[in-house]
């Protein structure tokens, strides 16, 4: 507890009824007309509504949103503080996600930037725009560490590394929070899905998943460890179960681990209805033993189910809560109240963002977080080149948005088409039909110099609720793809997808391909950017890129086996029927220089285990020289290798990247240090330990790098 509020806080709380208090933990949806309101507004006055959720639907990633209505907030505020019991204000969160009216790259698009200095000041100006629109809390940033891309969900987090998350997570709060959350143009934060919803069996959304403590520990914890370590003041509870006890009731994951061992003081919010659906789980046996279960793990505000409104009263008369449990919930929910000095500053009254420069910063992040995948030298094209433009997402404008953006405007995006005429006019030349299949399709392909061909899926099936069972292109994309290497000329794929794809049978055809992702706002001016080379990519992929669907889950960080597909020990051992290897691994991406690394350089291959515990670190270098044409940025990646250990060790772990400029023609010499933190991994029961022994230090492109150093830990 904060202790500049304390007094307060006990003062109100000894002065609220039962009621009252049990009223905080109530989260319900903003009312948005007028009848509501009336009603609403009565609910308040009884002291029955502690928070409110700006949204209209439980899948708001998915379904139209209504635009946020300040006035509504600032009256729904006036209710509270002047009518409501105690003068208590209502604290209002909405999902921005990956941008607010301006939107910037899906998450795991972001990750491919490997820049979190970009992503810090993406998610500063997003907190700025949301700020204006009346929105005090974000449920934002979505650490589900997550290896199977049929996930819907994949693209709202970071990925498969724990590396990547933590530095995302620490991106996305400090970007939000900007030191203080009580500013006016700071939103709070929520890291969620407490904990392991990524690990859906089978990427099934809402399903259930299978994690061992040494899994929970080393993946799926760390991005959350480092997101509270950053400040994040609330947690949202996941609506899965792990190895069959639904974490929205369990005290074992709420409490032990949440609290105890990862050290959270914040609150924790149920996702929508996850305490009603512990019932659907099977765990209770109605609204009002998932209301005691769900209070009893460690939940606090109940968001959009009731169960704790309808139920705690009898609850704690029964015994079966106690009042001192109820008391601890609703001062953290006070609490946050001050933090965001909501008692001080509850109504909405800041003046329109300016959007110039948040404009910029989501065209600079999109350019960053695009991976070219391949180029058989067809790019950058050239402005005299006659550019035949065909594919299902020629003139998408929502798509390139992505899923969960619920205000940002299809209309302020332009779409590809657009870009690519602006850039070179007459030039460009598209068909009648954008899918190949009428005769004016073939006429432009085999009359032009080059064929690109927008790409991808629809933000429809990603986001929640929104898995696929196949995650290949669809076959009349494909067709398109022969048709176009039919024409004899050279095919450019320009991809915009919100998750990684199975590549096989179609990267084959194509001489370029550039990975777009729904990108935001900006996402066809830095694909038209990149195109002509006035932008050098540099994103590289936070997520393995599968051949086929059959060999997910397939990720980098995998244990060492006898035989191991990743790394190309004996791939034959996988399958009889294919080639098991990534097709693009992770960390990967091309740019249109070429980068040269040198050896690695150390001052020792030897440490003890007692200099790294005291804090000593290795220092290494690499020099990488640019050695193409353009100045051009690389990630310079660092991963380790534990050859022995107690437990089955990864091939590879990324623990530490460097995002640099070299100039064409230069040089520059990337340090590095690692030490005792970097070195160790956890044990089942939590405990971290750094094992004596040998270890190979990677620094290179990406995670196949062959570029080592050997230490000994003695
Ligand atoms: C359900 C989603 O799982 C969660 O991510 C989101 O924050 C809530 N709905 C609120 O919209």
């Amino acid at each position: 507890m904060n202790t500049d509020y304390k007094k307060q806080i006990d003062e109100l709380i000894s002065k609220m009824t039962l009621k009252e208090k049990i009223g905080q933990l109530n989260m319900i949806v903003t009312p948005q007309t007028e009848e509501e309101f009336e009603k609403v507004k009565q609910k308040i006055i009884k002291g029955e509504i502690g928070s409110m959720i700006l949204a209209d639907s439980a899948t708001a990633g998915n379904d139209q949103q209504a635009a946020v209505d300040i006035s509504i907030c600032n009256r729904i505020q006036e209710v509270a503080t002047k009518q409501g019991p105690h003068g208590i204000p209502m604290i209002f969160g909405r999902d921005v996600i990956h941008g607010h009216r301006t939107v910037y790259p899906v998450p795991l698009a972001m990750a491919a930037s490997f820049n979190q200095e970009l992503i810090k000041k993406a998610y500063r100006n997003i907190a700025e725009e949301a700020a204006a629109d009346s929105i005090h809390w974000t449920f934002t940033p979505m650490l589900d560490m997550c290896r199977d891309p049929r996930y819907g969900r994949i693209i709202e987090g970071p990925g498969e590394d724990p590396l990547v998350g933590k530095r995302m997570a620490r991106a996305i709060v400090e970007g939000f929070q900007n030191g203080n959350v009580a500013n006016e143009d700071s939103l709070i934060t929520c890291p969620k899905h407490f904990v392991g919803y990524g690990a859906s069996e089978g990427g099934r959304d809402y399903y259930r998943t299978e994690i061992s403590p040494y899994t929970l520990f080393n993946y799926h914890l760390p991005a959350f460890r480092e997101a509270i370590d950053a400040g994040a003041d609330t947690v949202m509870s996941s609506f899965n179960d792990i190895n069959g006890e639904p974490v929205s009731g369990s005290k074992y994951y709420l409490t032990e681990i949440l609290r105890n061992y990862l050290g959270f003081k914040g609150l924790v919010v149920s996702d929508w209805a996850a305490v009603y659906f512990l019932a659907l789980q099977g765990v209770t046996a109605n609204r009002k033993e998932s209301a005691e279960m769900g209070i009893n793990a460690g939940i606090e505000i109940d968001m959009c189910d009731g169960c704790y409104l309808n139920n705690l009263e009898e609850l704690i008369e029964e015994g079966r809560v106690t009042e001192e449990t109820l008391n601890n919930a609703v001062r953290l929910v006070l609490e946050l109240k001050f933090k965001k000095n909501l008692f001080e500053n509850p109504y909405c009254k800041m003046p329109e963002v300016e959007r110039e420069e948040h404009i910029r910063c989501a065209y600079e992040l999109a350019s960053e977080s695009m991976v070219l995948l391949k180029n058989n030298g067809v790019l950058p094209l050239k402005k005299e080149q006659k550019v035949a433009l065909l594919g299902p997402l020629t003139y998408e404008r929502r798509a390139l948005l992505g899923s969960w953006c619920i205000d940002g405007k299809p209309e302020e995006t332009a779409s590809f088409y657009e870009k690519m005429f602006e850039k070179i006019g007459d030039n460009l030349w598209v068909a009648s039909d954008t899918t190949g299949f009428y005769d004016t399709s073939a006429f432009v392909m085999y009359k032009s110099d080059v064929v690109v061909l927008a790409l991808g899926e629809s933000h429809l099936v990603t986001g929640e609720r929104r898995s696929l069972s196949d995650i290949t292109l669809s076959a009349a994309q494909k067709e398109l793809v022969r048709k176009a290497k039919c024409s004899g000329k050279k095919v450019v794929g320009v991809i915009f997808c919100g998750r990684p794809i199975a590549m096989e049978g179609l990267a084959e055809d194509l001489d370029a391909i550039l990975y777009a992702w729904h990108s935001g706002t900006e996402t066809s001016a830095a694909v038209t950017d990149i195109l002509f080379g006035d932008i050098v990519p540099s994103g590289k992929t936070a997520i393995t890129f599968p051949r086929q669907v059959g060999h997910i889950p397939l990720y980098y960080n995998t244990t060492k086996t006898r035989f191991n597909c990743y790394y190309n020990d004996s791939p034959q051992m996988s399958y009889e029927d294919s080639i098991p290897t990534p097709y693009y691994p992770f960390g990967y991406g091309l740019s249109f220089t070429k980068f040269e690394y040198s050896d690695i350089k150390s001052e020792t291959n030897e440490i003890s285990l007692d200099d790294l515990k005291l804090g000593k670190k290795l220092k290494y270098s690499v020099n990488v020289s640019n050695i193409g044409d353009y100045d051009a940025k690389e990630t310079v990646q660092l991963y380790i290798r534990d050859l022995v250990g107690t437990l089955m060790r990864p091939y590879r772990e990324l623990k530490d990247y460097k995002k640099i400029f070299i100039a064409k023609n230069d040089s520059k010499d990337i340090q590095f240090e690692i030490g005792y933190e970097d070195l160790g991994y956890y044990l089942p029961d939590g405990s971290y330990i750094v094992e004596k022994g040998e270890f190979e230090i990677f620094i290179g492109e990406n995670c196949l790098t062959a570029n080592k150093f050997n230490l000994k830990v003695i």
